[in-house]
């Protein structure tokens, strides 16, 4: 399709998402990308896609009922995969029975907010019914093949790519045993993948593993099967690299991974990007993991073969990671409030966009702490609150009182108790309670020396509507009045 066509679409689509998100109030301009708010080529999908690229995450069907994060993931992302709704045990729960109900649910969306989608999975020895594992190793091929033929062709020209085969191998580069495995041996990959394209021609066909980000043992074994699959004329399109990573251990050789698939003729995608680190998040965690989101996605546009590059969630309230990873968390670009992060704010920049103030380097966060305060440093906080029975909206103005510019803010206070912040503007803040941070948007970063800001929050209360306590600016504690 033109490209101009499809920017055309994309830019029609983010307007018609501004203006429900606007009418229904919901949303705080900090989700609405970078620079001033709906600023064209200001979204992750707009950037991506000026760089011949998607952007994409990760949506379950709980997901749809909760209109704060279904306003970020139309806003922001162009391609949507599954969580959960295309897995075999949702789809096929009895060798009888096939249900589409939630996986048709999650293509509506995509089609609602003009995104594609990323079908996931067909085959994979996770998240399969207990049945396909009790049948004798005759009839598993037959199964496996009228499973993946009778999915693909429910979704046959609705998806744009399959993950056919899902995480096949063990760390070692062996092939994993599993039904698949143990009745058809290594066959089984080929099969599938013939299966699924004989179901739908026009699907980009893939294989998707973790671990296989970097040049290791692992990703060699897939760099082999996929070479040998193309030398026999299989079908194959693509490689998935999930990227499941913790903070500061993105692989130095990511890019010459991706160019080395990518020279086989395949499409290479990040397929399920998360970067986790331990909870509660520090500071330093949240910075280099901006610089990791970076990394990432300038490994992908070095390369012109890695088509897209899509977060495994919508934010951290949503991402498995807390699931999967006891004491592990914070792992995408926004927060448990759905305001961007400093990774979302650097996944911009290496896009090519302008929200990159405060850098990750130069981020309050990183750039000053509260024994180190900048010299001729001070603040006035005055608040301004209307409350209600259990909510109240409080306004808060920052004065700069010191002698020099503030270039990148953090504004820290205390909520009296049973305070709980459900939505901000002009600020990211988190988390929803006790002593939370707000955060500039960028545009809103520098407040001259005897300059002020402004930005506010609604909160729930369960009979303590008073004022938030304890201001400090970068640091430095404020006086109030
Ligand atoms: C995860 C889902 O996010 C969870 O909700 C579910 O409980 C387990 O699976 N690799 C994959 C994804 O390919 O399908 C997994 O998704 C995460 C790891």
């Amino acid at each position: 399709m033109a490209a101009q066509l499809r920017a055309a679409l994309r830019r029609g689509r983010a307007l018609a998402a501004l203006a429900v998100a606007a009418a229904g109030g919901l949303l705080a301009a900090a989700t609405l990308g970078s620079g001033p708010a709906g600023a064209a080529g200001g979204t992750l999908h707009d950037l991506a896609e000026a760089k011949g690229r998607y952007f994409g995450t990760a949506l379950t069907q709980s997901n749809l009922s909760n209109s704060t994060l279904t306003a970020v993931a139309g806003a922001q992302f162009d391609m949507v995969t599954p969580g959960n709704e295309m897995k075999w045990d949702t789809t096929q729960p009895s060798a009888t029975t096939f249900n589409f109900g939630p996986g048709d649910q999650i293509v509506s969306f995509a089609k609602a907010h003009s995104m594609r989608v990323r079908g996931h999975t067909l085959v994979w020895h996770s998240q399969l019914p207990s049945w396909v594992g009790s049948l004798p190793a005759a009839q598993v091929q037959a199964a496996m093949e009228n499973h993946v033929a009778t999915q693909a062709t429910h979704y046959k020209g609705q998806v744009y790519s399959w993950d056919v085969v899902n995480e096949p191998f063990n760390e070692d580069g062996s092939l994993r045993t599993s039904a698949f495995y143990n009745a058809m041996g290594s066959g089984y990959i080929a099969d599938a993948l013939r299966t699924a394209r004989a179901a739908d021609p026009s699907a980009k066909l893939y294989l998707n593993d973790y671990n296989i980000e970097g040049v290791n043992a692992k990703s060699d074994a897939m760099y082999q099967l996929v070479s040998s699959l193309k030398s026999q004329g299989v079908p194959i399109d693509g490689v998935g690299l999930e990227s499941h990573f913790i903070v500061g251990q993105i692989p130095s050789t990511m890019k010459a991974n991706i160019q080395r698939f990518a020279a086989l003729g395949l499409d290479v995608a990040v397929t399920e990007l998360d970067d986790r680190m331990q909870v509660p998040a520090s500071a330093a965690n949240l910075a280099q993991q901006a610089t990791d989101y970076a990394t990432v996605i300038a490994n992908c546009l070095a390369v012109s073969g890695c088509v897209g590059i899509s977060q495994w969630g919508v934010g951290d309230a949503d991402s498995w990671i807390p699931g999967a990873f006891g004491g592990y968390g914070a792992a995408t670009m926004y927060d448990d409030n759905y305001q961007p992060k400093a990774s979302y704010r650097s996944a911009v920049t290496a896009l090519g966009g302008t929200a990159g103030s405060p850098s990750p380097s130069s981020s309050p966060s990183s750039s000053s702490s509260p024994s180190t305060p900048p010299t001729g440093s001070g603040c006035r906080v005055s608040t301004q609150i209307n409350a209600w029975a259990t909510g109240l909206t409080e306004n808060v103005t920052v004065s700069n009182t010191g002698g020099s510019a503030v270039n990148g803010w953090s504004v820290k206070f205390t909520l009296p108790g049973g305070q709980t912040v459900t939505s901000a503007w002009n600020a990211a803040v988190s988390p929803a309670g006790g002593q939370v941070t707000a955060t500039d948007l960028a545009y809103n970063a520098a407040i001259p020396a005897g300059g002020s800001t402004g930005f506010g929050f609604n909160a729930n209360h369960t009979g303590n509507p008073a004022a938030a306590t304890g201001f400090s600016l970068n640091g430095v504690a404020c006086t109030v009045g």
